[in-house]
């Protein structure tokens, strides 16, 4: 409007701007508004059942993608998908994959399948309920970009946090508690020598270090975002404990 003072808008579309200018207004995040966020080069719808996909999850599927040859058809978990992101943006890079992803929320799984189809990935499925219990394992690798923010922490009363589900945030006393439930599932669904990825907060990569190698990882180690904070740590499961 700025640009092109020239040209009328009319009074219905100045209505409809004023009405998104109050939204972002009042703090609701642009990627709400606009109903997409862009990940991984991927364009994916978000709406307010799903998180917004972050940059730095891409240091997750680097991560991933390093552990996973190209062509080859490993068996790929994504655990929390949300909008898809990171069971996608592996879809993309790894057709040869067979991803399964798992989300609690239906709400969740359905943009996310919606995201699937129109970025025209087929190898991924999805599946409604808890980490692993309704997934086919065992896998090769296992991702995961749970909810780990403190129960009544701060940050959860300000900016985008405010807009985003609470069950796709938080977990916890101290933020953990996905974390350990996912470890230990990973420790009965991972194949011999199989990799599981996870991020966390940037002062919680000491303690999930300390869960994965307290159940027997090996080749532990945390990796840094940009902003040269602990963001991922992954771990290599040499013995399975599968029942
Ligand atoms: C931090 S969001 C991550 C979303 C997406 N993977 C991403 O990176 O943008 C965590 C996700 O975990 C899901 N979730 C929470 N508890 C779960 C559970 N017990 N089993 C499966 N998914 C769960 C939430 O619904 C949410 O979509």
């Amino acid at each position: 409007m700025f640009a092109h003072p020239e040209r009328e808008f009319g009074e219905t579309v100045e209505a409809a701007y004023a009405r998104l200018l109050e939204r972002r207004a009042s703090g609701e995040p642009i990627a709400y508004i606009l109903g997409e966020r862009e990940f991984w080069s991927l364009t994916l719808q978000v709406s307010p059942a799903v998180l917004i996909p972050r940059p730095e999850t891409e240091l997750l599927v680097e991560a991933a993608l390093e552990r996973i040859p190209e062509n080859s058809a490993m068996r790929v978990a994504d655990l929390g998908t949300g909008s898809g992101a990171i069971a996608l943006a592996i879809a993309h890079e790894r057709p040869a994959c067979a991803i399964q992803a798992s989300d609690l929320s239906a709400d969740a799984l359905a943009v996310a399948r919606q995201n699937a189809a129109r970025n025209g990935l087929e190898n991924v499925q999805f599946h409604l309920g808890s980490w692993l219990e309704p997934l086919d394992g065992p896998f090769d690798l296992i991702a995961s970009n749970p909810p780990y923010v403190a129960d009544g922490d701060p940050h959860l009363d300000a900016g985008d946090l405010r807009f985003e589900p609470q069950s796709a945030l938080v977990a916890g006393p101290d933020g953990l508690d996905a974390i350990r439930i996912i470890v230990d599932q990973a420790t009965e669904n991972l194949v011999a020598g199989g990799w599981l990825l996870l991020e966390h907060g940037h002062e919680q990569g000491a303690p999930c270090r300390h869960v994965l190698t307290g159940v027997g990882f090996s080749q532990v180690e945390t990796r840094h975002d940009l902003q040269g904070l602990e963001r991922v740590t992954l771990g290599r499961l040499e013995t399975p404990t599968h029942r």
